[in-house]
């Protein structure tokens, strides 16, 4: 089975935007979300007018900041202190990587934790961990959607998450371990390991989000595991009218017919990722996660 994430992510966008109407209707709210990118990384620039885009599809209100590259932290944390206080906006969206000069961890933490959909902030990393109510990263959450909606048991199964970024794998490990989101059995695995293949091996559901294109071979998963490919990596194509191509970090033609289940790149993970953010910031006009 080929998980057609993009199918997925429209049936949830589709959910969001009934929900944002009806949020309209009853209750006069406009869910409305900040994006700050500070620099010209072709890569974010596209992230966030994706982003954009959604918003104006969902009837959501937005702003983007877009800040050239010598923008002080000072002056970055000025505009998050802005949009923390500003009544219209219920999710602030700082845009990583950041410049060098500009310190990543005290940013976030400027974010009001109530209003950070990215689900960064150490207070809903805490609350993740501790199984409390709070914002799940949207990479993460995107991929225990789709597990969860196309019908693939997580409870009892030995998940494999490749790669230990504060962005996906260690959050995917514990919303899966958590016993009322996933009930797995979660092991970490990492460049640190001296054979990665030894633990891939064992996963019945295997992510890989290790950033290296076309990193995971067949030799490299048990027959019938279930596999989740999380890398969005560049490579030149000479054939391609930019010049680069997309390619995961699972070599799918080579894994595809050993898995049971996996998801495509372009077409995967990715587009869940945006359908989750909307998602968040939805929740955070209703009131649903702080009140
Ligand atoms: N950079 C890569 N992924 C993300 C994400 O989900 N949110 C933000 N803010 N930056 C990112």
């Amino acid at each position: 089975m080929i998980i057609d994430g993009k199918k997925i992510s429209q049936q949830i966008l589709l959910e969001v935007k009934e929900e944002t109407e009806k949020l309209n209707r009853e209750r006069n709210i406009v869910p409305g979300l900040a994006f700050l990118i500070v620099g010209e990384n072709p890569a974010s620039l596209s992230y966030v007018k994706s982003k954009g885009k959604a918003c104006d599809e969902m009837g959501f209100f937005s702003v983007t900041e877009k800040l050239p590259p010598e923008t002080s932290e000072t002056q970055l944390l000025r505009l998050i202190e802005q949009f923390n206080k500003a009544k219209r906006i219920h999710g602030i969206l700082v845009q990583l990587p950041l410049p060098k000069h500009i310190n990543e961890e005290k940013i976030i933490e400027a974010i009001d934790f109530r209003k950070d959909v990215d689900g960064f902030h150490p207070i809903n990393v805490g609350k993740l961990v501790a199984g409390q109510k709070c914002f799940l990263p949207c990479t993460p959450s995107g991929i225990y959607e789709l597990l969860l909606r196309s019908n693939i048991e997580t409870s009892g199964k030995h998940v494999v998450v490749v790669g230990r970024s504060n962005i996906v794998g260690k959050p995917i490990a514990n919303i899966l371990l958590q016993k009322q989101s996933g009930n797995a059995i979660v092991t970490i695995v990492h460049t640190g390991a001296k054979d990665i293949s030894h633990f891939t091996k064992q996963a019945d559901i295997l992510i890989v989000a290790i950033g290296k294109p076309n990193f995971l071979t067949k030799e490299m998963v048990k027959q019938h595991a279930v596999v989740i490919d999380v890398g969005i990596n560049r490579v030149e194509d000479l054939s391609a009218k930019t010049g680069y191509k997309i390619v995961g970090d699972v070599d799918f033609e080579n894994v595809k017919n050993a898995a049971s289940a996996i998801t495509p790149v372009p077409g995967g993970v990715g587009p869940m990722t945006i359908a989750m953010l909307m998602k968040n910031t939805l929740l955070s006009a209703m009131g649903e996660i702080y009140k």
